[in-house]
C-alpha cells in the first residue's frame, strides 16, 4: 500500500503514502527541517538515549528508525557499534550526513544514513540486534502502528531489543502525541512477536519544554 503512481520529481512524498501526521499538517516531514531546527531537534542526543548507552543497552548492529538529524545515531556509533539511521526527510538526512562526515573522520565511527520508509523496512534486506525509535511511534495512528510494528519485526533479530521513547499521557504538559502504556502493550504483544520487558517513565526533551515532556521508555524484546 506504500506505492503510488505518478512521477517522483514533483511528489513531496516520493511515491509513498503520506503518514497521518503529514495528512493532518498538510506538509511532508521534510518541511519540518526547512526553517531552522524542528521542535524535537535539540542538537544533542536525548538524555534517555545517553543513559541507556552508558548502561550498555546497545549491542550489535543498530538501526535508528526516524533518525532525524542523527544525534542519537551518532552517539550510539561513538560507542563503536555500526549504526544505520533511516528517515523519510531528505533534508534531515543531509544534515545528519554532514555531521557524520566531521565526526567519523575524527573518531573512526561507522555510521550510514539512508532514506527509507519505516513501513517498508524489509526492503533494507538487513537485520539489527538493537532498534531505536526515538519519537516516531507516537506520531502514528492505530492503523499505522500495526503496519509499523510488522515492519520493525522484519528487521529486528530474534532476541534483539527495540527501544521506544515516546511522549506519554502521564502528568501535565504532555507532548503533542501522548501514548498510554496500554497502547504500547497493545501494539507490541506476543501474538505479533514481541515481549514488552519494561515501560519506564522518562522525559523527552524538546525545544519547547524546559524540563522535557513526560515520556515512556519502553524496552521490548523480539521473540
Ligand atoms: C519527532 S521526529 C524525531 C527525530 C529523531 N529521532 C530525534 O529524536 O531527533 C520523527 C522523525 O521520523 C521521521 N519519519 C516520519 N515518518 C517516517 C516514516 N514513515 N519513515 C521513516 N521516517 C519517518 C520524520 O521525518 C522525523 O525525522
Amino acid at each position: 500500500m506504500s506505492d503510488r503512481s505518478g512521477t517522483f520529481a514533483d511528489d513531496p512524498f516520493k511515491g509513498r503514502w503520506p503518514t497521518s501526521h503529514e495528512r493532518k499538517s498538510g506538509l511532508p516531514w521534510d518541511a519540518s527541517y526547512h526553517d531552522g531546527p524542528a521542535p524535537w531537534d535539540i542538537g544533542q542526543p536525548q538524555p534517555a538515549v545517553v543513559r541507556l548507552a552508558s548502561e550498555g543497552g546497545f549491542a550489535g548492529a543498530v538501526i535508528d528508525v526516524g533518525c532525524g538529524t542523527g544525534e542519537n545515531a551518532l552517539h550510539v556509533a561513538s560507542l563503536g557499534l555500526p549504526v544505520l539511521g533511516v528517515d523519510v526527510a531528505e533534508t534531515a538526512l543531509a544534515i545528519a550526513r554532514e555531521k557524520a562526515r566531521g565526526r567519523a573522520k575524527d573518531r573512526g565511527i561507522e555510521i550510514e544514513f539512508a532514506a527509507a520508509d519505516a513501513f517498508q523496512l524489509e526492503s533494507l534486506e538487513r537485520t539489527f540486534q538493537t532498534v531505536l525509535d526515538c519519537g516516531l511511534f507516537h506520531t502514528f495512528d492505530g492503523e499505522e502502528r500495526t503496519r509499523y510494528v510488522a515492519s520493525l519485526a522484519s528487521v529486528t533479530e530474534h532476541n534483539g531489543t527495540l527501544y521506544v521513547l515516546c511522549f506519554s499521557d502521564g502528568g501535565p504538559d504532555t507532548g503533542p502525541h501522548p501514548v498510554s502504556q496500554e497502547e504500547l502493550r497493545a501494539a507490541f504483544n506476543p501474538s505479533n512477536g514481541w515481549d514488552v520487558v519494561a515501560i519506564e517513565p522518562d522525559r523527552l526533551q524538546t525545544r519547547y519544554h524546559d524540563r522535557g515532556a513526560p515520556a515512556w521508555f519502553a524496552t521490548i524484546k523480539r521473540t
